[in-house]
């Protein structure tokens, strides 16, 4: 997703504006579709939301919605990756700006954990079909009975290196992705109805043991399979006519990627009682369960395209972070320098990927999803927050798109993100406050001292800024 800005040849057609809003749609979603269809639905609806998983789709992307409006308005102002950042560095200052990159990296880099899992879940599955069973001890983190999950390891390092090398995913390529991604969706609508049987809907919200509080965990939890929209705003600038595309590209988006949701959710917990979706692959158990074996191993194919791009676009945007982070000075300069030969951010990318290694190899799915959902939620929040004060301290910036009725969205946008931020685990809000803590420490202790702004003189916030950006896009040109 983030990388079609990134790329100098992007950045060329952003001076053309070539992208119309099927082109935008298209982007979303590539970007939206992956892992959370395919893998956060069956967990969810195992331990959450019951047959009531639909409904929480729709709530979630209610929640989006809003979200998604004042993204386009930053994004019209400046469609680069990390903008969220360097918007919040313009308009609340360089601590709320540290605080939402460290909480961008809840989005990216764990994200791309969690995607991996899932990654490693319908691969294990497909190996499966082909008769090549791979050990429980190699297949999963020990909460889950196994040791270490490596081929969610293995995925990583692979497309670490594609990165290292600079490779970007083309346009073409994420179409490609996109219509097998859909295609295999409704392959799977189509067998899948054929086989609801209406007992698996009883019982029926509230009567199932989780009760209305779970259809509304459950939104916190498929939250997760909508994120990444933010692609589409970040192709602000390379879009014909922004003002109106914009919107058309995010609603056409969010709109596809909602009702595909709704329809598999339905239908999923119409095939397989719920309480047994507890697993990595739900989609192709479910096919499996009814029989369906082969059009189980198709489907998995299709995910696992999907699932990919994902992935690989999480990694990217992660390094991005680090970038733009270590630009301004509140992270080491290494993480932004580009290698002579590779021309990527060698170090951004090595320290990415081990890391969301890790935590691939050795954290279960559910705790990932949830840390990734509150890491994000967090930083739409501080995003609506920037979108009602940028409004008043600068109201005069040229904005491609404006988020309609300000404050009133981006206030029920904040809203709607902590109500789904309540929604999640006591234990997840815990860590993340204690990641919170060990972010803010390390601001003061490092970030702080070395940041470019405060080693400046005379730059206001807004030109340290702009220059910065120019910075990062003459960088990538380089
Ligand atoms: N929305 C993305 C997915 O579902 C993160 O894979």
């Amino acid at each position: 997703m983030i990388e079609y800005i990134a790329h100098p040849e992007n950045i060329d057609k952003s001076l053309k504006r070539s992208i119309g809003p099927t082109g935008l749609i298209l982007l979303g979603l590539g970007s939206i579709i992956g892992a959370g269809i395919f893998i956060v639905t069956g967990v969810t609806a195992a331990n959450y939301s019951g047959p009531a998983l639909l409904i929480s789709f729709i709530i979630s992307a209610v929640a989006c919605t809003f979200t998604a409006l004042c993204y386009a308005e930053f994004a019209s102002m400046i469609p680069i990756a990390g903008s969220v950042y360097t918007y919040t560095y313009v308009t609340l200052g360089e601590i709320w700006a540290w605080m939402i990159g460290w909480v961008l990296i809840f989005e990216y880099l764990i994200s791309a954990s969690a995607v991996a899992v899932g990654w490693s879940s319908y691969t294990v599955g497909l190996l499966g079909s082909a008769g090549i069973n791979l050990p429980a001890y190699l297949t999963g983190s020990m909460a889950v009975g196994g040791f270490i999950n490596l081929p969610a390891v293995v995925i990583i390092g692979l497309l670490t290196g594609v990165l290292i090398l600079g490779a970007k995913e083309s346009t073409r390529i994420n179409t490609a992705i996109v219509i097998a991604n859909i295609a295999v969706i409704i392959i799977f609508i189509v067998v899948g109805m054929k086989f609801i049987n209406p007992t698996n809907y009883t019982p029926f919200t509230p009567f199932t043991p989780f009760g209305i509080a779970g259809v509304f965990q459950g939104a916190a939890m498929v939250f997760f399979a909508y994120i990444c929209f933010d692609a589409v705003s970040t192709a602000a600038e390379e879009t014909k006519d922004p003002q109106k595309n914009l919107p058309k590209g995010i609603s056409g988006s969010l709109i596809i990627s909602s009702i595909l949701y709704i329809v598999v959710a339905g239908v999923l917990t119409g095939m397989v009682p719920y309480y047994l979706l507890n697993n990595g692959a739900p989609v192709a158990f479910a096919l499996k369960y009814v029989g369906s074996s082969w059009i189980a191993s198709i489907v998995s194919i299709g995910a696992l395209c999907g699932i990919t791009s994902v992935l690989l676009t999480s990694l990217f945007g992660q390094t991005r972070i680090f970038f733009a982070m270590s630009r301004d000075g509140l992270l080491p300069g290494i993480f932004s320098r580009v290698h002579s030969t590779y021309k990527s951010p060698l170090t951004s990318i090595i320290l990415v990927g081990t890391v969301a290694a890790l935590i691939a190899a050795f954290i279960p799915l559910a705790l990932i999803i949830e840390l990734v959902n509150i890491g994000t939620l967090s930083a739409f929040i501080f995003l609506a927050i920037s979108v009602i004060v940028l409004r008043r301290s600068q109201p005069d910036i040229p904005r491609g798109f404006k988020c309609p009725l300000v404050p009133i969205i981006p206030l029920i946008s904040i809203i709607s993100c902590l109500f789904l931020i309540t929604q999640l685990s006591s234990t997840t809000l815990q860590r993340f406050a204690i990641s919170l803590i060990i972010g803010v420490s390390v601001y003061f202790l490092y970030g702080m001292r070395k940041s470019k702004l405060n080693n400046s003189e005379g730059d206001d916030l807004n030109g340290v800024n702009l220059i910065a950006t120019d910075t990062l896009i003459e960088t990538e040109l380089e």
